[in-house]
């Protein structure tokens, strides 16, 4: 046995007797994750070229400026496990090797994640993680990784809580703070337990690019089905540990006012903002959307808060989303074909967030300034817009209006 694997080895066994009461790492989720993955438009075409592309333009076009640190290589970059137990890459896709790869990444000053799997097997088939935990973290914090997707394919016969455990266990251990994404499709109810494991957790199965409407394969969800299944997950999530509702498909296929809806309510519901398109061709378009400052503030807002769905009328769904300093985000969604005109009348949307944050709209006490966050600051406002009036407005189809209210000085 070579010398370096004995003292690898060795360590296994001094540590994992402890690993019971490793915790996970903080500070590493005050607010949701942002970045990049590979899957949702690539699959199994994701190489090393693809990275290194992909590490430039999210440079290039901004990306990493408004927030965009993390890019994730998810499923397909395994080769086989090496004598020792290692994983390896393919050597093929990514000729220079992980390391160097990651190093690349690094030196664009973005963060590099990673994909594996708790049980015997990824959903493409690679090799996962089980019954080799340590040893991957341990290759993952030699290999600079600061972000690891733990997925649950072939894990009939595993226990949830146990093999998640085990990984942050493991990655404790390892030494090197890296962020840990559980996604076991909220098979198991990990917002019951998974606090204390992971930094977020998938509430559902896949996303596809799809709005509202039937999806080709049975694990695969349209942005609608998503939505009603993390609406009322709201009380599980906040700073360090967030519902995950699977990743971006903006730029994906959808309309761009179904796009622009899908990232608002992401926003919204204080969700991981981990884009899912090709990044190195975007239309100006999936640019306006994924770039805008102001609606990435409501996801960013440091007070953590998951938002919540006051009321639907009819098509007409109405969202709060209380932020530090006593402001709100508002948002109107409309998720119908039509378009819907309103008018707001704030009086009737005094109501208390009882259920998490205590806070309260008290428009009949307060008044605040409104700014539309989706409108492109073209006209002059001469004097601001304030509830001190009803406000009248036209939601288009699959679209919605989004507005930040700031309290203003009495
Ligand atoms: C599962 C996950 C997806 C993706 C694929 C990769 O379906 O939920 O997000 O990682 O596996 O095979």
């Amino acid at each position: 046995m070579k010398k370096t694997v004995r003292i690898w080895l060795l360590l296994a066994v001094t540590l994992i007797p402890a690993a019971g009461f490793a915790q996970k790492w903080e500070g590493v989720a005050e607010t949701p994750q942002m970045g990049w993955n590979s899957w949702n438009k690539f699959a199994s075409r994701l190489n090393e070229q693809l990275v290194r592309e992909t590490a430039d333009a999210m440079v290039s076009e901004g990306l990493l400026d408004a927030g965009y640190v993390y890019l994730n290589m998810d499923d397909c970059w395994h080769g086989p496990r090496d004598a020792d137990g290692f994983i390896t890459c393919d050597a093929t896709k990514f000729p220079s090797g992980i390391k160097a790869v990651a190093d690349y990444v690094h030196s664009k000053g973005l963060k590099f994640g990673i994909y594996s799997d708790a049980g015997r097997k990824t959903c493409a088939g690679f090799p996962g993680s089980f019954g080799h935990e340590y040893q991957d973290a341990i290759q993952y914090a030699r290999w600079g990784v600061d972000y690891l997707k733990y997925d649950w394919c072939s894990s009939e016969d595993i226990n949830p809580r146990g093999a998640y455990a085990l990984m942050r266990d493991a990655l404790r251990e390892a030494g090197r703070p890296i962020f840990f994404s559980m996604c076991e499709w909220g098979s198991n109810e990990p917002w019951l337990w998974a606090a204390e494991v992971g930094h977020s957790w998938r509430t559902t199965g896949d996303i596809a690019a799809v709005f509202d409407a039937r999806t080709r394969r049975s694990w695969e969800n349209s942005v609608m089905t998503i939505v009603e299944r993390n609406v009322g997950l709201r009380k599980y999530a906040g700073p360090g540990h967030w519902n995950d509702p699977d990743m971006l498909e903006v730029g994906n296929g959808m309309t761009v006012n179904e796009d622009r809806a899908h990232f608002t309510l992401w926003c919204m519901m204080a969700s991981p903002l981990i884009l899912g398109n090709d990044i190195c061709n975007m239309t100006q378009e999936t640019r306006d959307i994924i770039l805008n400052k102001d609606v990435i503030a409501i996801d960013q807002d440091p007070l953590g808060v998951q938002g919540l769905r006051l009321k639907v009328e009819d098509s007409l769904q109405f969202w709060f989303k209380p932020l530090a300093d006593g402001a709100w985000a508002f948002c109107l969604f409309n998720r119908g074909r039509t378009p819907v005109e309103y008018t707001v009348d704030w009086q009737t949307l005094c109501f208390t967030d009882t259920e998490v944050s205590g806070l309260s709209t008290e428009f009949d006490k307060k008044r605040y300034e409104i700014k539309n966050l989706w409108e492109k600051a073209t006209k002059k406002k001469t004097k601001a817009v304030t509830t001190a009036k009803p406000l009248r407005v036209t939601v288009p189809g699959r679209d919605v209006v989004l507005y930040r209210l700031t309290p203003l000085q009495k």
